[in-house]
């Protein structure tokens, strides 16, 4: 974590610095170079410490879920919608099944879920391929699974890329902190639900989790339909 939080700063100060020199004349390309590095290096950061404060706070018990039944497909537009801009052109194909109850779930905690869900979908499969998000009612718990047509994960890292800072690059996408699948997960389990891997048909990674219909008390699980 310490390498994490390092190499972005000297970037950043190492970019910052050479700006700052007089004795050498950059190129407006140059200038425009190191000023862009900046940029994605703090961005970069920024994200790694959002992360940080999530899961620690997750970790304390914190981010106990506020509860209110929404109807899925309105969390789902909204994320998607956000989305667009990092999506570069790629569509997410939702099918949702209109027989769905409202979920209660703490909305800006399954945005998350969901946001984590498809930007990994999106980082780590090729352009032009499918991103499929469903949606249905599966006994008493709504099951939503995110699948792309990227390389898959091997069966032997399914558990371990839920492990907090595990992260591996695929092909040429650089991994990013290694916190997503983590914090997913532990927003999905603090709902009283569960998260998994598993293949998509015809090649890639379905990501899985189910959350409970029948509202639990917060974050407790309940005889009737809190069961993972
Ligand atoms: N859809 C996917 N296809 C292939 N590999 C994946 C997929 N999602 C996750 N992985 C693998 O699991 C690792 C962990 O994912 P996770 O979302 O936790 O971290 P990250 O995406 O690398 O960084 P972060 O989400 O914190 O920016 C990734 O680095 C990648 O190797
Ligand atoms: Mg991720």
């Amino acid at each position: 974590m310490t390498h994490d939080l390092r190499t972005p700063l000297a970037s950043i100060t190492a970019s910052a610095s050479s700006l700052l020199d007089e004795g050498v004349p950059f190129s407006g390309e140059q200038r425009q170079e190191l000023l862009r590095t900046i940029l994605e290096e703090s961005e970069r950061l920024n994200r790694l410490v959002g992360n940080l404060m999530d899961l620690s706070r997750l970790r304390a018990g914190a981010l106990t879920p506020s509860k209110d039944a929404i109807p899925f497909d309105e969390l789902t537009s909204a994320v998607i919608g956000r989305l667009r801009p990092q999506l570069a052109g790629r569509s997410v194909r939702v099918q949702i099944r209109d027989d769905i109850p409202p979920v209660p779930m703490d909305v800006v905690q399954m945005d998350q879920v969901l946001t984590n869900l498809i930007e990994n979908a999106t980082r780590f499969s090729p352009q032009g391929t499918e991103i499929v998000l469903t949606a249905v009612q599966w006994q008493n718990q709504l099951e939503v699974k995110v699948a792309d047509h990227g390389p898959g994960i091997p069966s032997e890292e399914r558990t371990r890329v839920f492990d907090e800072f595990y992260r591996k690059d695929v092909g040429e996408r650089r991994g990013g902190t290694g916190l997503g699948l983590a914090i997913a997960r532990a927003i999905v389990s603090a709902h009283g639900g569960s998260m998994w891997i598993e293949d998509t048909p015809g090649g890639g990674t379905t990501v899985g989790f189910r959350l409970p219909l029948t509202r639990t008390e917060e974050g407790a699980v309940t005889g009737k339909g809190g069961s993972r």
